[in-house]
């Protein structure tokens, strides 16, 4: 059986050379036509027997080419040649079926699979086996799944399937050396776990409209940054105790975040239908002097947030803003109208009132051409706090991040990113918030790669970047949040 897929241009050479090393070069039914001005590619990828009924639904066969192109490829195929009896005796080797799969669930197949944002559908046992070398090595290097802080710092939410573990890693790689056999199907479809909603959210904030993103931006070509007011409608404060966007377009949305201002200064635009580009970030992370400020960061894989017992305040003046961050890579993507939004829960009141505490430092020039340059800060904040969770927040040049407090003479560990991606944005909430005394030190930095090498580059060549709001600006901010005093519980 032949399978068609469709990947994207934005795949690397290695990945589309794995693939295309599978199909029959002699014959040209199945040759990539890169010619075609749409950015896609079709090509084939031959099928096993133990194609599940769910890939089958999901890709286009075409069985006419499958007869003519099943046989030669056979030979080169890296097929699992085990024999039954073979497969009994290594019933404890390492298998794409029992061990591999499960892997790949956990930590890649909410962006993998049909609809995600990833380019190559791994549920296909096929497509992992032919791509487990490269596989293997983007997360060996750390590029898969995209980096997040270290959950050995503090834990937080959802770390367990946004951070790989070392055991999945050294299981991934035996699967390789010992030359990535499939093993028994034991029926199992390659699928992610269901994505925790709420059951029952108190509001719904939807753009009032779909919305087609135009990819207008030149410098960032594919990606739309787009921002939207959403009208709460309600008549008095209250406070948000949990929050999960609503993903319409999955395929598009990479990441998005929420904030708050007062409807007054909200810009214009961003109360219509079709809301502003917010590329730059129009002081709506920051605050705008009032209360205004973050509220939440979600990538995809992130669960809701849910406060035990706090929350975060929003007036009746004041409007949800909606960041959107779209990107399609893929022609067929580029016209999808979405219409995301926010699940919300609220409450009246709250035992633990949130703040959400801008720590930041504002007062640094990356000099042009520097691969690792880093500004760092501290603060004491002479109140005892709790602390819930940080949102940090650099732009395109980020690198890498961290935070700590000094307690009695000794640093504990509040947040560490050895790797910042600004398309992976997320707030980590902690799963044990952390009271922290008054007058203790809280100290914090931002590296950035300031070097032409550096693929998110905006200037060429490299020129000076300072503080400020503008995507080829910088940012250096560990937004917290903060209850005063010891939890109330
Ligand atoms: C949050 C979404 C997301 C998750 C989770 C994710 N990926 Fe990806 N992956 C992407 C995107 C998007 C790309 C396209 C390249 C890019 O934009 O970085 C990609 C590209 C790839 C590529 C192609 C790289 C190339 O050289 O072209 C491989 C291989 C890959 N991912 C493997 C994995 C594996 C293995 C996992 C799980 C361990 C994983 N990914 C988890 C989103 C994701």
């Amino acid at each position: 059986m032949t399978v068609k897929m469709t990947i994207s241009r934005a795949l690397s050479v290695t990945v589309f050379m794995a693939l295309f090393a599978c199909g029959n070069e002699d014959n040209n039914a199945t040759s990539p036509d890169m010619s075609g001005g749409e950015g896609k590619v079709d090509m084939a990828v031959v099928g096993g027997e133990d194609m599940s009924p769910a890939e089958d639904m999901k890709v286009e066969q075409d069985q006419g080419v499958a007869d003519a192109g099943m046989e030669d490829m056979s030979e080169d195929m890296p097929v699992d040649m085990t024999s039954p009896d073979e497969d009994m005796a290594m019933s404890d080797t390492v298998t794409y079926h029992k061990d591999v799969k499960p892997i790949l669930n956990d930590y890649c197949m909410r962006c993998h699979a049909p609809g995600g944002q990833g380019p190559i559908d791994f549920s296909s046992p096929n497509t992992v086996q032919t791509l487990g070398e490269v596989i293997l090595s983007q997360v060996e290097s750390g590029e898969m799944p995209p980096p997040v802080a270290d959950p050995d710092c503090r834990d937080y939410l959802s770390s367990e399937q946004l951070s790989m573990d070392a055991a999945s890693k050294e299981t991934l790689k035996k699967w390789v050396e010992l030359g990535k056999p499939l093993g028994e199907d034991d029926g199992v479809p390659a699928m992610a776990p269901d994505s925790a909603t709420f059951d029952n959210p108190d509001l719904e904030l939807r753009l009032t409209e779909p919305y087609v993103p135009t990819y207008e931006d030149e410098q960032n070509p594919n990606n739309e940054y787009r921002c939207f007011a959403l009208e709460h409608g309600q008549a008095e404060k209250f406070y948000i105790t949990g929050m999960h966007p609503i993903i319409d377009q999955s395929a598009i949305v990479h990441h998005v975040v929420l904030a708050k201002m007062s409807r007054s200064n909200a810009p214009a635009d961003t109360l219509t239908t079709s809301g502003q580009n917010c590329i730059n970030d129009m002081g709506v992370l920051a605050g705008d002097g009032g209360s205004g400020g973050m509220v939440g960061a979600w990538a995809p894989g992130m669960d809701p947030i849910e406060f035990d017992g706090a929350g975060i305040e929003v007036k009746p003046d004041e409007v949800l803003i909606l960041q959107m961050h779209y990107y399609a890579d893929r022609a067929e993507n580029m016209n999808l109208p979405d219409q995301s939004g926010y699940a919300l829960k609220i409450a009246d009141s709250v035992r633990n009132p949130i703040m959400l505490y801008p720590l930041g430092t504002h007062d640094f020039t990356i000099p042009a051409g520097d691969d690792n340059y880093t500004s760092s800060d501290n603060i004491s904040i002479p109140l005892g706090i709790t602390l819930w969770g940080v949102f940090p927040h650099m732009h395109v040049l980020g690198r890498s991040y961290d935070m700590k407090v000094e307690v009695s003479g000794n640093d504990q560990c509040l947040l560490e990113g050895p790797v910042y991606d600004f398309n992976n944005q997320l707030t980590y909430i902690y799963k044990d918030p952390l009271y922290i005394p008054p007058g203790s030190p809280i100290s914090y930095s931002c590296s950035w790669d300031n070097s032409p090498n550096n693929p998110d580059q905006i200037n060429s060549p490299p020129k000076d970047v300072g503080y400020g709001e503008r995507t080829d600006e910088e940012m250096c901010y560990m937004f917290s949040y903060v209850s005063i005093g010891q939890r109330r519980q």
